[in-house]
């Protein structure tokens, strides 16, 4: 497996938010995760990149209600057990997480947001190579390329947030909902770029409640209820789960 997740639970204080969950993805694929709002996917990505760990650390000086996080579980990235290692040395290693909601730097030009992206990046040249990559993919951004990015519009700002991505290299991206709150012409067009993404060989795992949308995309799902993994296949098996599918998907 490129990335396995082994019984990973994460608690705040006595709020059990992931419960031994398990999942694995190889190279080349494309694997979603699909849950109701409050089923625990951003907490498993924050997890697997060690946001959570890092949020933990940031905790214990503040003495805020939740005063202590719980984290449980292995983790293992292209061969390697990563744990114990911090988020910017698991994002140097190809692990890279798109948040929902975008995040830009709102004050930051598009480009530079983009750039930001590209922080582990020492040779100039590479970098301004996968910004051209970034703007074949997404022109949108490129004739916006000196906006402020709080003045983008939602789509643009997922777009962006896709791109700075994609910038910093990835050999697997986590998508945290991209398509949250776009309208239906747009979820498309970033559903067909992320595919784009996919095809040109990056690792995908994709975590949307969109789950119609995103069963013809990818090969192999996870279904989240409540911290837990409560289904695990193909497309065409979660298909036919209709109990699953009524229960978690609304189909
Ligand atoms: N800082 C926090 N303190 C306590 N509970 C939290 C905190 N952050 C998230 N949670 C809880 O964790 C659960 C899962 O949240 P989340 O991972 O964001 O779910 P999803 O992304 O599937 O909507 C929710 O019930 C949420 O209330
Ligand atoms: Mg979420």
């Amino acid at each position: 497996m490129f990335l396995e997740v082994k019984d990973i639970t994460v608690a705040y204080d006595t709020a059990l938010v992931l419960d031994g969950v398990s999942l694995g993805i190889n190279e080349g694929e494309f694997v979603s995760i699909i849950g109701a709002n409050g089923a625990g996917k951003t907490t498993l990505l924050r997890t697997i990149c060690g946001l959570m760990d890092w949020e933990k650390e940031l905790m214990r000086g503040m003495r805020k209600e939740v005063s202590n996080i719980v984290i449980e579980g292995d983790i293992f990235f292209d061969g390697e057990k990563i744990n114990k290692i911090a988020a910017a040395k698991r994002a140097e290693k190809g692990l890279i997480l798109c948040p929902e909601g975008g995040r830009p730097f709102r004050e930051l030009t598009v480009l530079d947001n983009l750039k930001t992206g590209a922080f582990l990046i020492k040779e100039k040249q590479k970098v301004q190579q996968i910004l051209e990559e970034v703007y074949k993919l997404f022109p949108i951004l490129r004739e916006r390329e000196k906006q402020v990015s709080g003045t983008l519009s939602g789509g643009e700002r997922t777009m962006l947030a896709i791109g700075r991505s994609l910038m910093s290299n990835p050999k697997i991206l986590l998508i945290d909902e991209p398509s949250l709150g776009l309208a239906p012409r747009i979820k498309e067009e970033v559903f067909g770029r992320i595919e784009e993404i996919y095809q040109a060989g990056v690792t995908v795992l994709l975590v949307e409640q969109d789950a119609n949308r995103v069963l013809s995309l990818c090969s192999r799902n996870y279904v989240l209820s409540q911290g837990r993994v409560v289904f695990e296949g193909t497309s065409d098996k979660l298909r036919g789960e209709e109990k699953i599918r009524k229960m978690y998907l609304g189909l």
